[in-house]
Formats: C-alpha cells, structure tokens, sequence
C-alpha cells in the first residue's frame, strides 16, 4: 500500500513526480504530499483529502520554487495515524532539511522513538514512518552522506519498508531502501527515479532496476549506485517490463473497473492462448518444477487473501475433481500463523495479483521453511511472490488498476484450472479424449464471458431496482460458493453495502434466522449436479419474505420463474461456470456502488496492494 515516487535531475521534477502520484494513487489514496530539493531548503505540500489530495498539489505546482533538484512524492494508505495532514509524507526531521517517504510497517518505531526523544528530537506525526527521518537526521550530523546514513539507518529498523529520502546537504541524491515492500529504480536521459511500482516509471523510461531486501540504492542524476547492508558494492539488477503505459489508462471508460471487466474475454484469451494445445496438452512456461517433481506432490495447499482466496475455492474444485489431488484452501494471513504440516510432498500455490500481498508473501515463505514446494500465481512478472517461489504461473491480465479485482480474479480461476488440467494430465487421472474436451471448454471461457458482458445493460438495471438495499445474502454451493463469497465481497467493497455470502446448505444451520420480509437473496443457481438443492433453498428463503435474485443460465425458464430479479448467463460446463457466473456480481456491485455515488475505482478505506499484516 503506499505509493512512493522520487525524481532527481528532470527539468520539472514536480511534474513528474504528479503523473507519476496519479499512476500510483491506486495503491492509497488517504493523503498525498510532494517535498522538492534545493536551493539550501526543502519545498513540502501536503493534503489529506480523500481521493482528491493529488488536485490539491495540482493546484499548488504553480507556486511551487523552479530550479529545485529532486523531489520525492507519496500517496497514503493510513496505518499508524490518522488520515489527516500531519501524518502525510513526505516528512521531515526536526532541522526541516531532510524528508523521507516510506511504504510499510516499522515495527520497532515506538522504541527507537524513545531514544530519539531522549536525544532532543521532537515528532511532529504520529506515524512510525517519521522516526526514519530523525534517524537520518542524527546520521548526518555524526558526518555520513545521505545513503550511507540511510544504510545505518535502515540497520536498526525492524519490519517491511520501502523508503526514499532527500536531504539539502546532497541535493541532487535520492537515498532508497526496501525490505519486502517493493522498490524500482529508473534512468534515462540524466534523470533518476525511484518508484514503488513500474506503472510509475513507464511513462518516463523502460530502464529499470530491482532493489533487493536490505540494499540500499543513491540514485543521481546520471548514475544509480546500490549497497548492502554491509556497505558492500552490489550489482544492478535489470528489471523485466511486461506492460506500456497505454494499457494502465481508462481508454475512454468511466473509470477503470468498467474498463478492467470489459478486459476479460481478452485477459482470459491471453491467459490461456498458447498454453493449452489442440491435443489437450498444456505447457506452463515458467511452472520450473520438472515433471519427476511434480509427481511427487501428494497434496495442494492454494492460499490467498480476499478474492485470491476466493479464486482459489474454484482452483481445489478443479484440483480435486480432474487431478483427483488432495487439495485445500487457506487464507494467507491465517496460513501463516497455524503450525500448518507441510513437507516436500506438499506444493503451496499463493495465488495474488500484485504479487506483493505482505501476508501472502509471508505465508510462502513459511511454507518454504517448512520445505513445501512453492508455485507463486501473479500478474506481475518479477514481483516480490514471482521472485520467491520456486515456479510460476502468470495471469496474462495485464495492469488492475481499480481497486476491486476483476479481471485478475476471472484469470486466476482459470489459470487454477488450466493447472488441474496440467496436472491431471501429467497424473494420468483423466483419459486424453477427456482432456482434449476440457481443453476446447477452457479455450471457449473467453467467448461466454464476452456474452455475459453483452448483457451488461441488463445487469445495471438490476442493479438499478436494487439501488437503496440494506443487506443481502450470498448463497450458493459447490462452485457456486466461491462466487457468492466474490459476488458479496464486491457490493461490500464498493457499494459498502452489508453483505453475507453462505453455502447455501448450511442457511439451515442458522443465518435463515435472519431472513425477513424484505431481504435480498443472491442466488447462484447456474445448471449443474446441486441446482435442484440450490431450488430448495431459494424456496425457503422466498418462503419467509426474501427478494430473490437469480444467477442462472440463459433459458432455463424453471429457474426463471420463482426469482423476482435475473441476472442471466450463458450455459457454462459446471466446473468452468464461476469465472462467467461473477460477471453479472460485478455488475450489480458496480451498479449499486454508482448509483450511490460511490468511486468505484477508489473505495473508502481500501488499497490496491496491501504490503501491511
Ligand atoms: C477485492 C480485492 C482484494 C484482493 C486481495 C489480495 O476486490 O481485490 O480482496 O484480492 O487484497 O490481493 P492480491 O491478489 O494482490 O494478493
């Protein structure tokens, strides 16, 4: 979470660091602040106003002091204080002569805050963030340039951090650091960058470089030099670009989520073209586990957070079903912390779109310690997941950037199943003419999701006659669960509606007390083996007052009939139906969310990338 731009060397540094802030806003959007270098003193604007903190500094430019060196900007996802002008970055030590920003957690900030306070040093936020630039502070006036203060610096801190720093006494220096937060580093023509995602940097150049845990990079002008924590030279490390900047635009939508679930027929395409061949066989580029491997896995644990994890209920379905392989689903951030059993025998595929997900990351590292084989499921080619784990499979979505996922989560589905495929063909658990079949199935997801996106108009005015709802209920079973799980966590999201997703079995169990005149039911009854269940239980609830609204299959007239609203599909093979299926949820939360007036790109407290626990 956090956006983090710094720039030295450009004509106009504000300018850039502002496209750069607005490429980055979807990672938080709380606050926003620019410091620029020179002339013996720093320049700060900072603002904290939800979503629009960037025209602010917009505003601003036109008084800010020309002929400054560099700059560093940050777009804020609140964590320690409040979301209000104080606790923006960049900040400052107490001689107003250094700024840092940061992205992460410092964990240890509240001890090493005692020591400074002891020292004389006064803070002027309640972030962990500021302590940086005081440690700073006290390693300049001991004689250390700006990196290696930063590299001394950065030694006492605990947790995960991405930081860039400026300081008068370098002007033309920006100091960079990272230990799991991500951090890019960028040249071209006499001009330096520092950047927390490569969305930031493609405007400006293709050249970029990684920044490894615990290295500490001075970025000038014209060259770009990095050290570890030892002090010891390292090598630059060349970073690969998988996408241009055209592609993280709006290209004339609304806004990006319109555009991100028009995307999917293409998305799902480039996820499975190539990959899958017209005898069935399938070829994983980058799994780099070899096939004697592979066959030792006994069991499957898929882990992810919110709709990766969701992505991932289809993905043990699919696992299970075909590649008859043990399989569970684990959300990350409980993952990680149970004394979960796992051995060589066991693959642990993290499935997350930014790659970057702290808790996700975490999660398969302890899976590595236990000695699990590891798959990392991304979207981001060379992110911190793709890096770690031992294979990978890549979502070919290219750049989400609403904050809502969509398209990501639609390829993540049938990424999972394209490995069940893989492996159930390596496994030798389902016949080739069967394989062939599912393979043409798989490779016909692209076209139905496009039918289900021609509906669209009749999606929205569901959505419409559902635009003042107070609570709905999710219900569906078998894969169907998962989609209610997706469909209910997107109008939570975006329309901050309060919303509930079961299995429709277990209502029984306890949550039909809830059910009154009045309640909205989403049903998940798409055609297959438990639609006739998924009948009885919309029955049940229909009988104590609820509006029912209806997910279910283009003609099937039966299920039609005792629904008071349809978001209808195209037929989809039971198995492959979620990632169709969760097209119309989509819809209705972006709908709702709309018709509320709400920023569907930009929901209220939440961040694109979430790089803290
Ligand atoms: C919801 C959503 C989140 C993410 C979750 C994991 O629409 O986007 O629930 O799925 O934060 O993010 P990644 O996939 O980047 O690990």
């Amino acid at each position: 979470m956090c956006g983090i731009i710094g720039v030295t060397g450009a004509a106009d540094p504000l300018q850039v660091m502002l496209d750069a802030l607005a490429l980055l806003e979807y990672r938080g959007y709380d606050s926003a602040g620019v410091v620029l270098v020179g002339d013996n003193r720093l320049w700060r604007k900072r603002d904290a106003v939800r979503g629009h903190s960037l025209e602010t500094l917009r505003h601003a430019a036109p008084g800010a002091p020309t002929h400054m060196s560099s700059g560093i900007g940050h777009t804020r996802w609140a964590t320690h204080g409040a979301a209000v002008e104080r606790n923006a970055h960049p900040h400052c030590d107490c001689t107003g002569r250094v700024a840092i920003v940061h992205n992460g957690i410092i964990e240890n900030y509240q001890e090493l805050w005692e020591k400074l306070a002891a020292e004389g040093h006064t803070r002027s936020s309640e972030t962990d963030s500021e302590v940086v630039a005081h440690l700073l502070e006290r390693e300049l006036a001991n004689g250390a340039g700006l990196a290696e203060a930063l590299r001394r610096c950065v030694a006492e801190l605990r947790g995960d951090f991405a930081l860039a720093a400026v300081s008068t006494h370098e002007p033309k220096v920006i100091a960079a650091a990272r230990r799991t937060s991500p951090l890019i580093l960028g040249q071209v023509d006499g001009i330096g960058l520092v950047a927390s995602d490569i969305a930031a940097l493609l405007g400006t150049t293709r050249t970029l470089y990684q920044l490894e845990d615990d290295e500490i990079a001075e970025v000038r002008p014209d060259s770009i030099s990095v050290v570890g924590l030892d002090g010891r030279d390292r090598e630059l490390k060349p970073l690969k670009v998988g996408w241009d900047l055209v592609a993280a635009r709006r290209d004339g939508y609304d806004d990006f989520m319109s555009k991100e679930i028009h995307e999917q027929p293409r998305a799902l395409a480039d996820t499975l073209m190539g990959r899958i061949h017209a005898d069935g066989t399938t070829e994983l580029e980058d799994l780099r586990l070899t096939e004697v491997e592979l066959d030792g896995i006994e069991r499957v644990v898929l882990i992810g957070c919110g709709s990766a994890f969701y992505a991932c209920l289809s993905g043990r379905i699919a696992l299970e079903h075909w590649a008859r392989m043990p399989a569970e689903v684990e959300i990350a951030s409980e993952f990680r912390y149970r004394d979960a059993v796992l051995g060589e025998q066991t693959l642990v595929v993290a499935v997350s779109q930014s790659g970057e997900t702290v808790d996700t990351f975490h999660a398969l590292r302890e899976a590595q310690r236990r000695g699990a084989k590891t798959i990392a499921l991304t979207n981001v080619v060379d992110s911190l997941l793709a890096r770690e784990a031992d294979g990978v499979l890549y979502t070919r979505a290219g750049p989400e950037i609403g904050v809502a996922s969509t398209k990501c989560h639609a390829t993540q589905i049938a990424l999972l199943q394209l490995f069940a495929l893989h492996l159930a063909r390596q496994r030798g658990t389902i016949e080739p003419e069967e394989g062939r079949d599912l393979a043409s199935r798989l490779l016909a997801l692209p076209g139905l999701v496009d039918r289900a996106i021609a509906r669209l108009d009749d999606y929205f005015s569901v959505a419409d006659r559902l635009a003042e709802v107070q609570d709905v209920y999710f219900l569906g079973r078998h894969v169907g669960y998962g989609v209610a799980l997706e469909g209910a966590l997107k109008l939570k999201e975006l329309a901050y509606v309060r919303a509930e997703a079961y299995p429709a079995g277990e209502m029984k169990h306890g949550p039909i007390a809830l059910i009154e005149e009045g309640a909205v039911v989403v049903a998940i009854a798409t055609r297959g083996r438990l639609l006739e269940k998924v009948m009885a239980n919309i029955a049940e609830v229909k009988a104590r007052g609820a509006t029912v609204v209806v997910v279910c299959d283009e003609y099937d007239e039966a299920t039609k009939a005792v629904a008071d609203h349809v978001l209808e599909i195209p037929a989809v093979p039971e198995l492959l139906s979620p990632a169709v299926a969760i097209v119309p949820l989509q819809a209705l939360a972006y709908g709702v969310a709309r018709a509320r007036g709400n920023d569907v790109d930009r929901p209220r407290n939440l961040a694109k990338v979430v790089t803290v626990e």
